[in-house]
């Protein structure tokens, strides 16, 4: 009798729970759509709530989820056909920006990102802690800027940023062109002391004068603090990496091995879609780090940004396009392995204490299969 009232609870809070997913589906598409504009939604998040998925996954610590009720990627229950997969996910666009139109700019841009002169001893560029060669990442825990100093979070990828509904962790700029104005001028970063001394010293670069007289042709002073960001950020816009994964969604039912087939269909079944979904599979909402399982850390999160009770260890939810190259992970770079990222996830995000190898192994194929094509 137990049983039966047990299954008949998880069955209707599965209900519950695949509809809550479809509104919300349908929500992320309305915030990718817009969310290249800006900050506009940095505070229009309001769907992380927590508990909101208890109902659905809180039932995690005694069952198997190797198998049984979810179906363990052997069909049965949920079919993953591709009305359902375009529920959750979207093909990356071709381009967010119209490279002709605006190749003086990414041209500046570029030249920017990759110049240490940015920094006050001309050491530390973008390109030091987001290394376009290494999928925008340093693999560093948390990175060294000025004068070896290091923040207290990791580096995230640029690649495919400028899709996410805002920037860094906590989402506290809005659009790249906000975000690329913020580490020149961070002591434990580029360490410039002001915007004045960025400007003079970029005058007094000849070659700067002419590509900002390029780029900001319709401009008195093309050259001004503010224009740095417009051109580094546009630069940003052209860092979209496709993936197997695309052309899998775009009908290419090939484009997956078996292992990253059965893969995607846990990721979908045991709800690390409800987080991780969208164009980038993931930065399109904030959430709690330790939502159904408390998790250590004393970063508070977007509450720096909001000052919300509610929003204390809430984060932007990370995108994992290249997730496999970008190690280590969480906020603080304290996780060394996706094995143990995907496990960790499970247990505090999803309650699911007990998740076997296969589970892992299959989720980490899948997770592999979104990684640059160009670089595999
Ligand atoms: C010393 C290392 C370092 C340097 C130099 C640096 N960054 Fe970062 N970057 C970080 C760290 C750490 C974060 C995360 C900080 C946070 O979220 O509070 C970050 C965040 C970002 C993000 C947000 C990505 C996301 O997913 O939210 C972007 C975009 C970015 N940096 C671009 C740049 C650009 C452009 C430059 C050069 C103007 C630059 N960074 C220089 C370390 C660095
Ligand atoms: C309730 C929302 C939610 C669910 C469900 C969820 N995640 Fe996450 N995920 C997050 C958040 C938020 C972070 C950032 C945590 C941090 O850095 O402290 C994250 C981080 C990650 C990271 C590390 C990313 C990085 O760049 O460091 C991986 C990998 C990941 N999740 C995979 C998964 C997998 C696999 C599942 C399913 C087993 C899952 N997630 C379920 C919200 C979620």
């Amino acid at each position: 009798m137990k049983l039966i009232l047990l299954l008949l609870t998880f069955f209707l809070s599965a209900q519950a729970y695949a509809q809550q997913d479809t509104e919300k589906r349908s929500d992320t598409g309305h915030q990718e759509r817009h969310g290249q504009q800006g900050g506009m939604h940095g505070d229009g998040h309001g769907d992380h709530e927590d508990g909101e998925h208890g109902g659905g996954h809180g039932h995690g610590g005694g069952h198997d989820h190797e198998g049984g009720m979810h179906g363990g990627g052997h069909g049965h229950g949920h079919k993953l056909d591709e009305t359902r997969l375009k529920q959750f996910f979207e093909p990356l666009p071709e381009s967010i920006i119209d490279a002709k139109k605006n190749a003086a700019l990414i041209k500046l841009g570029k030249k920017l990102y990759m110049d240490p002169r940015l920094s006050i001893n001309d050491k530390i560029s973008c390109n030091s802690c987001h290394s376009l060669s290494n999928f925008g990442v340093d693999n560093e825990s948390t990175s060294p800027g000025h004068e070896g100093k290091r923040g207290g979070r990791n580096s995230p990828t640029t690649m495919n940023a400028a899709l996410h509904i805002a920037q860094f962790w906590d989402g506290r700029a809005g659009t790249v062109e906000e975000q690329a104005l913020g580490p020149i001028l961070n002591p434990v970063e580029m360490g410039m002391p002001s915007e004045e001394a960025v400007v003079k010293k970029l005058k007094a670069i000849g070659d700067y004068k002419t590509l900002f007289a390029e780029a900001f042709g319709d401009e008195k002073d093309p050259l001004v603090y503010k224009n740095v960001g417009v051109a580094i950020g546009a630069f940003e816009r052209t860092l979209l990496t496709p993936s197997r994964f695309d052309d899998f969604l775009k009908g290419d039912k090939n484009a997956l091995n078996e292992s990253e087939k059965r893969g995607l269909k846990k990721f979908v079944n045991m709800g690390c879609v409800n987080c991780h979904n969208g164009a980038v599979i993931g930065g399109n909402s904030y959430r709690k780090i330790g939502l159904v399982v408390p998790f250590e850390t004393s970063d508070p999160g977007r509450y720096d940004v909001t000052g919300v009770e509610s929003d204390k260890h809430v984060f932007k939810v990370p995108s994992l396009r290249n997730i496999a190259k970008t190690a280590p992970y969480f906020h603080d770079g304290s996780v060394e392995t996706l094995d143990e990222a995907i496990r960790l996830m499970a247990k505090h995000q999803l309650g699911m204490d007990h998740v076997g190898h296969g589970m892992i192994r299959d989720i980490k194929a899948f997770l592999g299969s979104l990684t640059a094509k160009n670089a595999e």
